[in-house]
C-alpha cells in the first residue's frame, strides 16, 4: 500500500514537472528508472524488533527497478532494537526507481516494504530517508500485512468473530498461538515450531483437511506472504 501510494506521489509529481507527457497518454507504462550512478541513499531510523525476524529474511536498504519485485541492490541493516542508526547505500548498479526500508528473502525479492521513497526525490547525488521510528517485527508485520486488512473485517471487527478467531491487532496472538481451534478435532490454530500440524497454515493453503467450512484458499495473494506466515510458525511463533 505504502508503494502504491509512492507511486501515485510520484505520477502526481511527473503531471506537475512534466505535463506534456501526461497529454501523451498513460505516462505509468513509461520507464521511471533515473540513472544512478554515483547516487547514494543515505537512510536515518530507528527500529524496534529487527531480531525477530528468521534467518531466512533481511531487514534491508534495497533499491528496486520499477515493477521488479527483486532487490537490483540492497544493504543488510545492523542495528540495536530502539536506537537511532544512520546508514548509507551506494546505488551503483544499473537503474533503481525506488529506495526502500524493507524485508527480503534469500531470491532478495520483497517480501514487505515499511518505507519506500522514489528516486526523483534526489537531491544532489543523495536521496535522504528519514523513516523515523518503525515497528518492524516479524509478527506485527503479519499483523498489518494480512490480518488487519485481509481478514480482521470476519475475524473481530463485526458482531461475532467467524471461527470465533478475532485476528484483530492485539488479540490475534492469543488467539492464535497453542489455542485450540474452535472444534476439537482440528488441533491448535498455531503449533510454534511446526506449520504443517497448524490449522492456520491448513486454512490458509485451502487445505480441505483443515476441516473448516469456509474456503480461504487465494484470500492470500502474494505466495511470499503465505511463505512469510509458514516462516513465523516453523521459526517457533513469537510475538
Ligand atoms: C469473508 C469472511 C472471512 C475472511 C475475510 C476470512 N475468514 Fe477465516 N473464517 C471465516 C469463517 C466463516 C470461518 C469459520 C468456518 C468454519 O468454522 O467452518 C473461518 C475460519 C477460520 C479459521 C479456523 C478457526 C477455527 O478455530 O476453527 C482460521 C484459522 C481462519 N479462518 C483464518 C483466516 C485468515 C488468516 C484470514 C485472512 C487471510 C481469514 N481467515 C479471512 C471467514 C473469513
Amino acid at each position: 500500500m505504502i508503494i502504491r501510494k509512492n507511486r501515485l506521489i510520484f505520477a502526481a509529481f511527473m503531471c506537475t514537472f512534466a505535463l506534456s507527457a501526461c497529454d501523451e497518454g498513460d505516462i505509468l507504462d513509461k520507464d521511471e528508472s533515473v540513472q544512478t550512478e554515483g547516487k547514494v541513499a543515505s537512510l536515518t531510523a530507528t527500529l524496534d524488533g529487527i531480531e525477530t525476524w528468521s534467518s531466512q529474511y533481511s531487514i534491508v536498504l534495497a533499491g528496486f527497478a520499477e515493477g521488479s519485485t527483486n532487490a537490483t541492490v540492497q544493504k543488510k541493516l545492523q542495528a540495536t532494537d530502539g536506537e537511532p542508526f544512520a546508514t548509507t547505500l551506494t546505488l551503483t548498479e544499473g537503474e533503481i526507481s525506488t529506495v526502500e526500508l524493507c524485508v527480503t528473502n534469500r531470491l532478495r525479492e520483497r517480501v514487505v516494504s515499511f518505507v519506500s521513497v522514489p528516486l526523483s526525490q534526489l537531491s544532489g547525488d543523495t536521496l535522504f530517508i528519514d523513516a523515523g521510528r518503525v515497528d518492524v517485527g516479524m509478527y506485527k508485520t503479519i499483523q498489518d500485512l494480512v490480518f488487519t486488512g485481509t481478514c480482521a473485517r470476519c475475524h473481530g471487527l463485526g458482531a461475532s468473530p467467524a471461527g470465533t478467531l478475532s485476528l484483530v491487532e492485539g488479540q490475534s496472538y492469543s488467539q492464535l498461538v497453542n489455542h485450540s481451534a474452535r472444534l476439537p478435532e482440528n488441533g491448535l490454530r498455531v503449533v510454534p515450531g511446526d506449520a504443517d500440524e497448524s490449522l492456520l497454515h491448513k486454512v490458509i493453503h485451502g487445505d480441505p483437511e483443515a476441516g473448516v467450512s469456509f474456503d480461504h484458499a487465494n484470500m492470500i495473494k502474494e505466495q511470499t506472504t503465505i511463505t512469510l506466515i509458514d516462516n513465523w510458525i516453523n521459526a517457533g511463533a513469537k510475538e
